[in-house]
């Protein structure tokens, strides 16, 4: 039976990156690897310059029925002015929020060909291999209260609402405990519980799930501090689980480790349905639309091809398949391959389709 994905490229250099991807699922297909569909529409300012929204009703149906969504980016100061509801990342909260997409991953890999390009020593970053899971549906990101009010003395107040039920904490922690399993045995939990009650009430649930998982090691570690471990001594991770704020900070400082944000994949999981076992999913690169470097051909595909990969292992078991993309990736940049944001010395510098080219052309060496 063929696989239903649905591709929301959005704005910038969204459009570009998830073409490469076009082009390698539409060899994995030929090459009988893969029995892909795939449709696409329209997210972010793209989708809001046709139907005046961040995403339209018809795509929210389209992704809600895909097998995976493959994202790209969105945003760019063309809408800028927009209003907040409609505003290009509203799409994406949607489609979180919607499909019900608690757990993202966010993989920080170090490839050895890149060691060079962090801003920290190679000593600190090379081999580096951290996971972040981030809750990705609640905290202060959805929690009601949330406006401005004008106080109507000239002042106004604004509110964000902090909320977490111990449910959503417990299910979150588990994917970290079960994912770390997998690795390196080690789970840090990162919150604020010296100065939030949600903080309290994480730590609580995650050493109460700590419980049920004795073979792996569990450490509590205040946000702040670990943001400070990250860039200090970022080995010393294996798997991260945080909220939603944390985790969004923690995770962009945890990318530029590894020399690039634009080589980082992550992946938005739902739960298993109880009957069939799937689970709803998107994946999308970390960096953003880039608006600068839009259309010039030069934007960084490997932060997209590599979310792909991650729906390859995650949504359709093919774990051999996206090991397979996944050296290939490092393998084009061993050859000294690098697009303009990871240009070094003695490299030889390509453009998006080049790259994209490349990655294929050693899949099929
Ligand atoms: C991310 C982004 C988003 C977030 C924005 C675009 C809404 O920064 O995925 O990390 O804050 O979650
Ligand atoms: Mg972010």
């Amino acid at each position: 039976m063929s696989e239903k994905l649905f591709l929301l490229p959005g704005d910038g250099i969204g459009t570009e990156i998830m073409a490469e991807v076009v082009k390698l699922i539409d060899w994995l297909n030929a090459k009988g690897k893969t029995d892909f569909t795939y449709d696409s529409g329209l997210v972010g300012g793209c989708a809001y310059d046709v139907c005046g929204e961040a995403i339209s009703e018809a795509d929210m149906e389209k992704a809600l029925a895909a097998d995976a969504v493959i994202f790209g980016a969105v945003g760019g100061p063309k809408w800028d002015d927009v209003t907040y509801e409609q505003r290009p990342e509203a799409g994406l909260l949607r489609l979180r929020k919607d499909l019900q997409l608690f757990a993202n991953l966010r993989p920080a890999i170090c490839y050895p060909a890149l060691a060079d390009a962090s801003a920290l020593k190679r000593e600190l970053v090379e081999g580096l291999d951290i996971l972040i899971v981030r809750e990705l549906t609640g905290g202060v990101y959805f929690g009601e209260p949330k406006e401005i009010t004008d106080l109507g003395n000239g002042q106004k107040r604004a509110v964000d609402t902090q909320v977490y039920e111990s449910y959503e904490i417990d299910r979150i922690c588990r994917v970290a405990f079960d994912l770390a399993r997998t690795r390196g045995k080690l789970v840090h939990s990162a919150d604020k519980k010296n100065v939030m009650k949600s903080g309290v009430l994480w730590d609580e649930v995650a050493h109460q799930v700590a419980k049920d998982y004795t073979d792996v090691t569990f450490q509590h570690i205040l946000a702040d501090n670990c943001a400070m471990q990250l860039v200090r001594n970022p080995k010393q991770f294996d798997v991260i689980v945080t909220d939603n704020l944390f985790g969004d900070i923690l995770s962009d400082a945890a990318a530029m480790l590894t020399g690039s944000l634009g080589m980082l994949p992550s992946a938005s999981l739902g739960a298993p349905d109880a009957a069939t076992g799937k689970r709803k999913a998107l994946y999308e690169p970390v960096h953003g639309s880039a608006p600068d470097i839009a259309g010039k051909g030069v934007a960084n595909p490997i932060a997209m091809v590599a979310s792909f990969a991650m729906a390859l292992r995650y949504s359709f078991n093919m774990v051999e398949l996206a090991d397979q993309v996944e050296a290939a990736i490092a393998g084009v940049l061993g050859d000294g391959l690098r697009s303009a944001d990871i240009m070094q010395d003695g490299c030889r510098q390509v453009g998006t389709e080049e790259m994209g080219a490349a990655i294929i052309a050693k899949l099929d060496a």
